[in-house]
Order: structure tokens, then C-alpha cells, then sequence
């Protein structure tokens, strides 16, 4: 299974849109995705229109329930997703004083029946908190999505440098797989130079695919569907597709 984090401390860089998005996108190349919802304000489980999302991982982490007995299955073909909640918040604060509490969901990965999914996929808080490093020290793999239309490389710089801590003292095999230009709006050069400036900045980390700004993307979340099924022929669509080809390119 490769395990992925979409993180970046920034708000909305388009963590979850990217989450949603490219889980469904891989699900439509066969790929078994097991989506998590790891932020407390849940969009990720609101998007996907869950019935009885309950208190999700807070369950997890407050009770030790194992990650298997969390997971649902959704309506879209491929992904199951292990929800979010408020309760989340709680479990924020619960474990700050708790010892070892930055390795818990690690080692629930580590339970997950083998042959189960093909891809794990975190969609993190906004914030460098614990439930984001649980997230860092669980995974393999980060994608850090950015806003391409305002300068977001000092937070990225702030974001390598907690991977750095993360791997020196929790998880040795964490490693950027990606970086990920969101919100594209072709039309400024700004937003080109960000680009480019970036590319010049992380070289081949940056993602070939960029995800172009599409009010069909943001217009989504409202009707429980991701883009491919919301709007499959949408300049979004075509792009998570191509993002999904390029990262399954990626795999060993
Ligand atoms: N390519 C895009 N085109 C148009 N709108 C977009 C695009 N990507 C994201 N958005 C919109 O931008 C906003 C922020 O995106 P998103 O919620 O994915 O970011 P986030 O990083 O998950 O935010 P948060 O930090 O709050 O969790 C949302 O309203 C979303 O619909
Ligand atoms: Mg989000």
C-alpha cells in the first residue's frame, strides 16, 4: 500500500479538493483508496456525504478503536474513507499531554490488513499540530498542495523543515513525493511566475500536472459528488485525472 499525506499548514491551499479529487480519480483506474479524513473541521467527510459519519478518528485516538472498524464504504467507485469529526478538536487537546501520542496512527496503519487498498490518502489539518505529525510519521509519502496565485514558498520552507524533524525522530522513510500547484489561474502572469518559481526552487519535486482554478471544483462539495462524477469533462476533472496517471507512474 503507499501511503500519502496532503498536508501544508497554509489554509486553503486545497488540501481537501486535492484528497477527494485524486482519491476519486485513482478509484476510476482500478485503484482501491482508503481516504482519511484527518481534520477536525471534517469537509473531507461532509463532501463525501457520509449518513452516519459518527465521531470517526476520534475514536481512534481517544479509545484505541482499530482504523479497519472506522472505514466506510462511499459512493464513489474505489474509495472507502475513515471519517472526521469535530470530536477531532477534542482529541487535539487530549493528546498533548499523552506520552508517544505522536506515533498512534502509525502504528494503526501498521494493523491495516495488507491486501486491503492500494493507496492511503491523509487529508490534514491546517496547522503543524499533533494530528498532522501523526499524520507525517504514519505515511511514506507527502504531496504538499500550494495556492499558486499568492506566494506560498516561506510556509513551504516552514513545512520541509518539520518533515526534517519528522524524519530524523519518528519516521526515517518520510520523503516529499510532490508538490502540487493548485488554483492555477493561467490568465496572470503572477501566478505563472509562482509556478516557475517554484519549479526553479524544488526542481523535480514539483508535479508536471498543474491544477488549474475551476469554479466546478469549488461547486462540488455542495452536491456530495467529486469532479469526476460532478462534472467529468471539466478542465478539473481532466486535471485530477492526469494527476492520478502521473502519480501511478510513480509506482514501484
Ligand atoms: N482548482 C480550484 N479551482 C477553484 N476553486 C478551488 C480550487 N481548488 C480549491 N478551490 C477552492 O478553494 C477553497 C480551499 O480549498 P480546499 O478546501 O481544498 O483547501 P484546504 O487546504 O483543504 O483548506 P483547509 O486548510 O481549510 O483545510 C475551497 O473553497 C475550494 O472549493
Ligand atoms: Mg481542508
Amino acid at each position: 500500500m503507499r501511503t500519502m499525506a496532503i498536508a501544508n499548514q497554509k489554509g486553503g491551499s486545497g488540501k481537501t479538493t486535492t484528497s477527494v479529487n485524486l482519491a476519486a480519480a485513482l478509484g476510476e483506474q482500478e485503484r482501491r483508496v482508503l481516504l482519511l479524513d484527518l481534520d477536525p473541521q471534517h469537509s473531507t467527510t461532509a463532501w463525501m456525504g457520509l449518513k452516519n459519519p459518527g465521531k470517526g478518528l476520534f475514536e481512534l485516538f481517544t479509545n484505541q478503536t482499530p482504523l479497519a472498524h472506522l472505514v466506510q464504504q462511499t459512493g464513489v467507485p474505489g474509495v472507502d474513507l475513515a471519517p472526521s469529526s469535530a470530536w477531532l478538536m477534542g482529541a487535539e487537546r487530549f493528546l498533548a499531554g499523552e506520552v508517544g501520542a505522536e506515533q498512534i496512527l502509525r502504528r494503526s496503519v501498521a494493523e491495516l490488513p495488507a491486501d486491503g487498498w492500494h493507496y492511503l490518502l491523509i487529508d490534514c489539518p491546517p496547522t503543524l499540530g499533533i494530528l498532522t505529525i501523526n499524520a507525517l510519521a504514519a505515511v511514506r509519502e507527502l504531496l504538499v498542495p500550494v495556492e499558486a496565485h499568492v506566494l506560498a514558498l516561506a510556509g513551504l520552507a516552514q513545512l520541509l523543515h518539520t518533515v526534517e524533524v519528522v524524519r530524523e525522530r519518528l519516521n526515517p522513510d518520510l520523503r516529499v513525493t510532490g508538490i502540487l500547484a493548485c488554483r492555477m489561474d493561467g490568465r496572470t502572469r503572477h501566478a505563472r511566475e509562482v509556478v516557475e518559481q517554484l519549479r526553479e526552487h524544488s526542481g523535480d519535486l514539483v508535479y508536471q500536472t498543474v491544477i488549474r482554478e475551476n469554479i466546478r471544483l469549488a461547486e462540488c462539495p455542495s452536491f456530495a459528488q467529486p469532479i469526476t462524477r460532478y462534472d467529468p469533462k471539466s478542465t478539473g476533472a481532466a486535471d485530477y485525472r492526469r494527476l492520478a496517471r502521473e502519480i501511478i507512474a510513480q509506482e514501484p
